[in-house]
């Protein structure tokens, strides 16, 4: 079977970014507006009063404090709460491909390939701008790339799913250079009217540029073992989709409380499944691979929440991780589904040393879970 390596990584961040501050002070407006408008229902009790959120809460349950959006003005207006991205001509390249392109074309020049060098794109993430043609055609044919691409989503860990499938290909001989490439403008499936929610996602672009090992460039990372992982839960959940207009007796409701055409999670419920199944599997997989704790250096873990973190890599270490065994991005990007593990990677691994290993891992919605280990090459 061919080696397979990680050649290089590219990281596209939106300009704007809203502060905790911003965003609690943006949802409280709604609130209160939301209240005034409904004051003679809530005085007859015939509908809840909407409680303010704060930020306090947000840090201290969840670690995050800011995020990066792609339209800043929309979410943080009262009246609206949720980003202006205007419709653009079938001409033109959408924008979830333009910020593709963008992250693919930072991997490529790390890795000093050309788009003709690429055989595969793979767009994995956990939402598609529309059905077809696939995102990953549109990002190949902006990138000049020949051979196939297709889109899969398997949401927060759609990176990790989607470089084991490029890591297959290379292994059976399909391919020898294959981009995934995970564009995430979550602001655009999170309910910013959700006081459970409104602080979790943010939006990113990232791309991992998986090769056959023979033909890695310097400084690549050798991919050690990949697994995934699913299990089914209705813990995580966003019921969009193309059927949603079929329903005789639904409309889809964006305005009021809770809808369930856009994420919807039981947080609680999430935290407490989700960490034993993620650190069981981080484990077997280590004893597949002979590894104990002291020969991992990094985890580049899912970034959701870092008391989530914290509890898994103190599982994998039998002690607790320090920031520079298991660093977070989340505080300044918060959750950026499928592509948090890779910033966490792209940021945090410029200083290890060949020989030095560690370990990328998603988790989310599904639920779903995936393992890349990998070794810094000489
Ligand atoms: N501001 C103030 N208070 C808030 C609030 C907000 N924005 N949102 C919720 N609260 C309140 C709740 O109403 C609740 O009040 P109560 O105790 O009076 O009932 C209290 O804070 C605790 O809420 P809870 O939802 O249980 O908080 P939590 O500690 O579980 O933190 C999450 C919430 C979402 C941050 C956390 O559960 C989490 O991150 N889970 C994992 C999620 C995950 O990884 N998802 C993967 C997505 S891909």
């Amino acid at each position: 079977m061919t080696a397979v390596a990680i050649s290089a990584t590219g990281l596209f961040t939106p300009a704007q970014s809203i502060t905790n501050e911003e965003l609690v002070t943006a949802f409280n407006a709604y609130v209160a507006r939301h209240n005034a408008e409904h004051a003679a229902d809530i005085a007859e009790g015939k509908r809840a009063a909407l409680e303010p959120s704060n930020v306090e809460f947000i840090e201290k349950a969840s670690g995050i404090k800011s995020r990066y959006v792609m339209n800043k003005e929309g979410v943080i207006d009262p009246a609206r709460m949720t980003p202006i991205i205007a419709e653009r001509p079938d001409t033109e390249l959408s924008i979830m491909a333009e910020i593709g392109v963008a992250a693919c074309k930072q991997a490529l020049d790390r890795a000093g390939r050309s788009g003709k060098e690429i055989d595969a794109v793979i767009c994995a993430a956990s939402n598609m701008q529309r059905a077809y043609p696939a995102m990953a055609v549109e990002i190949q044919e902006a990138l000049g790339s020949d051979g196939f691409a297709f889109d899969m989503n398997v949401a927060c860990s759609s990176a990790t799913f989607g470089i084991q499938t490029a890591a297959d290909y290379i292994r059976a001989g399909h391919a020898r250079s294959v981009l995934v490439v995970n564009p995430e403008i979550t602001s655009g499936h999170l309910n910013w009217r959700d006081r459970d929610s409104h602080f979790i996602f943010g939006d990113v672009a990232t791309a991992v540029l998986v090769e056959s090992a023979e033909i890695a460039p310097k400084g690549s990372w050798a991919v050690l073992g990949t697994k995934l992982k699913t299990k089914f839960s209705n813990n995580i959940r966003n019921n969009f989709g193309f059927l949603n207009r079929a329903a005789p007796d639904q409309s889809v409701d964006w305005e009021e409380g809770k809808t369930d055409k856009l994420f919807v999670q039981e947080g609680r419920k999430v935290f407490k499944e989700v960490v034993p199944m993620v650190s069981d599997m981080i484990l077997a997989h280590m004893a597949e691979l002979k590894l104990s704790a002291e020969d991992l250096r990094r985890m580049w873990l899912h970034q959701a929440n870092a008391n989530m973190n914290r509890l898994i890599s103190s599982r994998v270490l039998g002690r607790d991780a320090t920031e520079d065994e298991s660093p977070t991005v989340l505080d300044e990007y918060a959750n950026t589904s499928s592509a948090g593990s890779i910033i966490a990677f792209h940021k945090h691994s410029a200083d290890l040393q060949p020989g030095d290993r560690g370990l990328i891992c998603s988790f989310g919605a599904g639920y779903s879970a995936g393992t890349v280990f990998v070794q810094k090459a000489a």
